[in-house]
Order: structure tokens, then C-alpha cells, then sequence
């Protein structure tokens, strides 16, 4: 199933051997998916693997991986294949956009957010000093071979935070696919046919937009509902998943919303539920008032203004620019 021009969602893990033909292929794997790996893939001097956590998404690993590869004679005409979670994809896309100036990539994503989210619209980013993404690039890989069926070994807790990201994406623009998603919790988990077309709806919808707004200057801005708060929370409990942190951002936005007149409180009391029923947290371990020191260095923040991604009803968003100061005070009790 072809998703977009480079995106596959297949369950034939064949296809990432025509992905790869002919290239002068490094792997950059997830410790954890090292056995997901054909072994006559790569050969085991040109595997990197990885420890996948938010403290690695550093400058330090970058340099690791650079390390490897000079070691190894990767040239510029070399090909770096990213293989794990959204953590793998975002450093493998962006040492691929600094070594050497700039080598080809691409992606073999193994977490349901990394598959709906992170290697999907040519996003990736660091962290400095706990604040998420602070370095990054735009750069897009040459293909993602999506494999639904790799989502059926994740842990509960990592498999919700895909299920965050895939929540939010409908929220953003597709209600009936929200509602399916709700209804059918859990019984698509396992459910290779449902499970991918739900992946393939979501993909579709993150690169129309991406297509419309490359370079995040208006409409894709919508994809960070949930991610103001949820950065925040991020930096300041490290102890929080990146997709549970959003789907409490997500709450927090809805919150906002209904006080600013946008969303009706039936809409807020049945996303509450909704989340609730599908085991995404809502409640978030420190007080949103808390958060704003962090919020107030968030990437979005210009002049004391922000960009803010609000809901007006299920199944849409709009983009309001909000004073740091309103902001605040709206979440002050919550
Ligand atoms: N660039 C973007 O557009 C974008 C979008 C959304 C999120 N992100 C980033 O993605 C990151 C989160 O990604 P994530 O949730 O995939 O985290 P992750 O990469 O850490 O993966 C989560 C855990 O699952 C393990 N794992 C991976 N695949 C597995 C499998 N198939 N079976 C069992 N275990 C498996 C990993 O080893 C890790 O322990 C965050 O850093 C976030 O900022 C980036």
C-alpha cells in the first residue's frame, strides 16, 4: 500500500530488500529490534545499535554515530538506514543531514508512533539540555517501509503513546476515523487488516498536510496539538513517555479551548471519557501552571506570543496566536 510517494505500508518484509538495492547501506538500529533485522540485510561491521532513550536523543550520540561511520569509510554517496522507534528515526534523520554535508536515509520504523508520527514528514530533532528538539532539521528520507505487523511486540504502555499520536492526527481532521478508533479499542491492536489502514488513514492525513506546509509556516502547525503542554511535561517529569505526554497535552488543550469559548463541554466531558476508556492518561503528574517556565521556551513562543493549537470541535483544530500572560492564567487552576 502505497501511502505517498516514498511512504510503503506492507506486511512483506521483502520489501525492504527493493528499498535498499544497490546502496551502500549503514544501519543505525534499535538495540531492542536488532533481531528484526534480516541478517543478510546488512552486513554486522556496518550495524550501529542504539540504546533508545530521550537522555540519548543528544548531540553525543550524533557524534557516536559519526564516529562509526568514519570508522567504517561511509562516504558521502553511503546510505543510512534508520530501524527502531520515533528516537532512532529522529537521530538517524538528523546525522544523515549532517554527515559529510548531507547523506541519503531511510526509515524502517518500529513503534506504532514512530510509524503514524516520527519518521513520517522529514521532521527530526535533538534535545539540549532536556528541552525537546532544540536542533533539528527538515529532511526528508529517500523511502519509510512501514510493517504494521512490528507493532504487535511492543510493550502496552509504548504501544498507547502510538495510539496518542494516531488519536491526535484524527483529531485534527477526521472524526469518523475517531470514532471508528474509539469504538473498535482494542480490537484493532492485533488486527493486521484494521490495524493497517488505521496507519495508512493516519499517514495520509500527516503528509497531505505536510505536502501543503512543508516547512511548518501555517497549516502544520495543527499536527502539534497536545505538544505545547506535552513538551513541557516532557522536560519537566523525565519519568513520562513522549506519547503520554501528549495525550495529556491533548486534554489540556481541550480544556483551553472549552474556557475560550471554542469547544462545547459535551465535546470536552466525551474526549475525557474517550481517553479514559482507551487507557491514554489525562491527568498530568505536575500542575499546568507548573509548566510554564518550560512552556515559555518552547520553540513556538515568539515575542511572548504562541502559537496554540486549540480544539473547536472532534475532528478540528484551528491555530490561535495567545499572549504567554492569557495563557497562563487560563491554566491556572487546572
Ligand atoms: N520527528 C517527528 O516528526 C516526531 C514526531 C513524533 C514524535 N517524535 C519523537 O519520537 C520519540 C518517541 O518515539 P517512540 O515512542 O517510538 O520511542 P522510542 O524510539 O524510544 O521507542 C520506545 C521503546 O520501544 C522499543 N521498541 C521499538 N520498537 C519496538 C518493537 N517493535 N517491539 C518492542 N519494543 C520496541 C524501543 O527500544 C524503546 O524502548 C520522541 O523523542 C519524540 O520527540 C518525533
Amino acid at each position: 500500500m502505497n501511502a505517498a510517494d516514498n511512504i510503503f505500508i506492507t506486511l512483506n518484509k521483502a520489501d525492504l530488500y527493493t528499498a535498499i538495492k544497490g546502496k551502500k547501506v549503514f544501519a543505525i538500529i534499535d538495540r531492542n529490534v536488532a533481531d528484526y533485522v534480516p541478517k543478510d540485510i546488512v552486513s554486522p561491521e556496518k550495524c550501529y545499535y542504539l540504546t533508545s532513550s530521550e537522555s540519548r536523543k543528544t548531540i553525543e550520540a550524533v557524534e557516536d554515530i559519526s564516529e562509526f561511520l568514519i570508522e567504517q569509510g561511509a562516504d558521502r554517496d553511503c546510505f543510512l538506514l534508520g530501524i527502531g522507534g520515533g528516537i532512532t528515526t529522529d537521530i538517524v534523520g538528523f546525522t544523515a543531514a549532517v554527515y559529510k554535508r548531507g547523506v541519503h536515509f531511510g526509515l524502517l520504523p518500529t513503534t506504532l508512533l514512530a510509524q503514524v508520527d516520527a519518521a513520517i514528514g522529514g521532521k527530526n530533532g535533538i534535545n539540549v539540555q532536556h528541552y525537546k528538539n532544540m536542533l533539528g532539521t527538515f529532511n526528508t528520507p529517500d523511502f519509510v517501509v512501514i510493517n504494521p505487523k512490528y507493532t504487535f511486540t511492543l510493550p502496552d504502555g509504548i504501544w498507547h503513546c502510538g495510539l496518542a499520536e494516531m488519536v491526535k492526527t484524527f483529531l485534527i481532521a477526521d472524526r469518523v476515523r475517531y470514532d471508528f478508533v474509539v469504538a473498535q479499542y482494542p480490537d484493532f491492536r492485533e488486527n493486521e487488516r484494521v490495524l493497517t489502514r488505521l496507519i495508512f488513514e493516519s499517514v495520509r492525513i500527516k503528509t497531505d498536510i505536510v505536502h501543503r506546509d512543508p516547512h511548518e509556516e501555517g497549516e502544520r502547525r495543527k499536527l502539534n496539538l497536545g505538544h505545547t503542554f506535552g513538551h513541557a511535561i516532557e522536560k519537566c517529569d523525565r519519568t513520562v513517555m513522549h506519547g503520554e505526554a501528549v495525550s495529556i497535552g491533548i486534554i489540556i488543550a481541550a480544556k483551553i479551548s472549552q474556557r475560550l469559548g471554542l469547544l462545547s463541554p459535551q465535546d470536552l466531558t466525551r474526549l475525557i471519557k474517550d481517553f479514559q476508556k482507551m487507557h491514554l492518561p489525562v491527568v498530568s503528574p505536575i500542575p499546568a501552571r507548573a509548566l510554564f517556565d518550560a512552556v515559555s521556551k518552547d520553540k513556538k513562543v515568539f515575542d511572548n506570543k504562541i502559537k496554540f493549537i486549540l480544539l473547536t470541535s472532534i475532528g478540528s483544530v484551528r491555530i490561535e496566536e495567545l499572549e504567554l500572560e492569557q495563557l497562563r492564567h487560563l491554566v491556572d487552576d487546572l
